[in-house]
């Protein structure tokens, strides 16, 4: 089977070589997914070999930014377990170390990128967010805010040829990464525009997207609340967001703490939201109940409409 999709398995190949840890961990992920998985993984590798992953020196870039982010996750995972804190409780710390920081951005973002391949619950996450764009009726207005790498934009892109889109960004290499991941999937750039600041300051009018999707962005801001709000406000009536978070998820860039799934859900519907799908992913097979107490990773991801 694996002979199958060369493309996918060159860059788990490149990626195991030169982090061992990474390749039990792999193994053990893809050898237990469907036809479908596979295929799209070399699809998107495929497509990434446009250029991201062109030549032996692009290909090793990528594999070795994907390490460089899973071992940062690591040691801030070692840290936190020990601590039970986040390392830092200031958006704009965050963004002097980190999103203004342009090799690390740009490590953080291509690797973050590759993850929705090789982690079981981004996997999910993507699913779920697929799911319900192919099911979805046509959307003509898409807000996206920190589209960090672009795999979201491109999806949505892909699937709703008709669409418009606001793609939103603190961090200049975010703009700059999702504009070559959007190039690499050949989506024309008269059908996006950008916004580089922060979403909570930034000015702009509002109330008429019919979609707005917030993919891990929520836990890196100081005013969660404020940022959800902001987000309903710019949404259609009839509109809907798609959003994850996590909990009990520390890394270099993480603000904003929950500690269990319904601190989530109590925010959404403070925010004046509803939830209309969701899934929660405990990062180990344990009951949820007990993530909180031994600090594991929930990734949360949902669906949601406005209060009528
Ligand atoms: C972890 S990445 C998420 C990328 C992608 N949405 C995903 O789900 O994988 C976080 C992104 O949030 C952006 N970001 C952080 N704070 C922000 C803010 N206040 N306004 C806009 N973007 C922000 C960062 O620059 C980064 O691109």
């Amino acid at each position: 089977m694996m002979n199958d999709y060369p493309e996918f398995m060159r860059m788990v190949e490149l990626v195991s070589s030169l982090n061992p840890l990474q390749r039990k961990r792999i193994n053990h992920f893809i050898s237990r997914q469907d036809q479908e998985y596979w295929e799209y993984a070399e699809d998107i590798c495929r497509t990434l070999g446009r250029s991201f992953l062109k030549t032996n020196a692009g290909r090793v870039t990528a594999a070795s930014a994907y390490n460089r982010m899973t071992l940062d996750f690591l040691a801030e995972q070692i840290r936190f377990k020990k601590t039970g804190v986040y390392l830092l409780n200031d958006a704009k710390v965050a963004r002097a170390n980190v999103y203004d920081q342009p090799e690390v951005m740009r490590y953080y973002m291509v690797g973050l990128f590759l993850s929705y391949l090789l982690w079981p619950n981004h996997f999910k996450m993507l699913q779920f967010f697929k799911t319900y764009i192919q099911g979805s009726p046509t959307v003509e207005r898409y807000l996206e805010i920190a589209p960090g790498h672009g795999l979201f934009a491109a999806e949505t892109l892909r699937r709703f040829p008709g669409l418009r889109a606001t793609l939103l960004d603190i961090s200049k290499t975010s703009i700059q990464v999702t504009s070559e991941i959007l190039a690499t999937f050949q989506i024309d750039s008269s059908r996006f525009d950008f916004i580089h600041g922060d979403f909570l300051t930034v000015p702009m009018e509002g109330g008429d997207f019919d979609f707005i999707s917030m993919g891990e962005v929520l836990e890196h801001v100081n005013d969660a609340l404020g940022f959800l709000e902001r987000a309903c406000r710019l949404l259609k009536d009839d509109g809907r967001i798609f959003m994850t978070t996590c909990t009990n998820s520390p890394a270099l860039d993480h603000i904003y703490h929950f500690h269990n799934t319904n601190e989530i859900r109590d925010l959404i519907h403070q925010a004046g939201l509803r939830i209309l799908r969701e899934k929660a992913l405990p990062a180990e097979a344990v009951p949820e109940e007990r993530c909180e107490a031994e600090l594991i990773t929930i990734n949360y991801c949902a669906i949601l409409a406005k209060r009528a």
